[in-house]
């Protein structure tokens, strides 16, 4: 114990300082992610589609600036980095919590549906690491993105959103090599179901939930602060040599 009642954080995780952009800040994994690099004292530009939700939000967290934008269009991206680098000076880290989930059968998904997802899972994605890292070649940087286990899962019904996030990890691969040699180290976590507004109407399908926590080894959903260890480390001096990856948080989900 020391005589502080400050907590005392790992240096391998240390993001205190950091300037980080979190894209779906305000969604339910964004906002556990948001709220572990603030009390490690990060500096937060926070980026959503939802005006209203991020002003609230940023609101409650110290060291934190509202950019509201579009993950599907380049310029509302590029108006937040520069917003971001006009605020804080430059930019660290990005991670991005955005996304969509559409589930259905394929025979009755239906084309827009489909094409929304993969704009906003894939082409937003794309964007996204395009604009953030193009900040960051200079000096340096760490992109993190949400997958899920349906890059690996080939669940039913997930036709749309599984094509999303397996292309999602694969984009990864690719551009953690493109851009290995400056030092800007892009990576993926991909979490197991977990309550959030993305997904509280199909779990609250009684018949859905159980068999979600029945396919789940550990026998629970995920929780969103489950993510914020995995995040600390691919953004922390931990992560230094880490690129490519799609890190699993799943309770052992995609093992079976
Ligand atoms: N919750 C889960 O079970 C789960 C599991 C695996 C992966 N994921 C992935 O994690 C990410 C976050 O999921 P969540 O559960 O927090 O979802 P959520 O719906 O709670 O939050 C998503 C956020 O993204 C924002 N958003 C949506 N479209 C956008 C756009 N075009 N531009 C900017 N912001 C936009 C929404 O406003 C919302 O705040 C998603 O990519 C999701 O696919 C979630």
């Amino acid at each position: 114990m020391t005589a502080s009642s400050e907590p005392m954080f790992d240096p391998m995780f240390d993001v205190e300082g950091r300037v980080c952009l979190i894209a779906g800040a305000c969604g339910g994994l964004g906002r556990a992610i948001v709220r572990g690099l603030a009390e490690r004292r990060a500096n937060l530009a926070l980026f959503d589609i939802n005006r209203k939700g991020l002003e609230t939000l940023a609101a409650e967290i110290p060291n934190a600036v509202a950019l509201p934008g579009d993950i599907t269009n380049e310029s509302s991206l590029r108006d937040a980095v520069a917003q971001t680098v006009a605020h804080f000076g430059h930019l660290d880290h990005a991670v991005n919590a955005a996304g969509v989930l559409p589930i259905a059968p394929t025979e009755t998904l239906d084309e827009a549906t489909f094409r929304h997802c993969i704009d906003t899972n894939i082409t937003g994605a794309y964007l996204f690491t395009k604009a953030m890292a193009g900040a960051m070649t200079e000096h340096g940087g760490r992109v993190v993105h949400i997958a899920s286990v349906s890059s690996f899962v080939a669940n039913p019904n997930y036709a749309a959103y599984a094509s999303s996030k397996a292309g999602l990890s694969q984009m990864v691969r690719v551009m953690a090599r493109e851009w290995a040699s400056r030092n800007v180290l892009v990576n993926a976590i991909g979490p197991a179901l977990t309550l959030t507004p993305l997904t509280e109407d199909y779990l609250s399908d009684p018949d859905f939930l159980k068999n979600a926590v029945a396919s789940i080894p550990m026998g629970r959903l995920g929780e969103p602060e489950d993510l914020v260890g995995a995040v600390l480390l691919l953004l922390g001096p931990g992560g230094a040599f880490i690129t490519g990856q799609t890190i699993y948080v799943d309770g052992g989900r995609t093992l079976v």
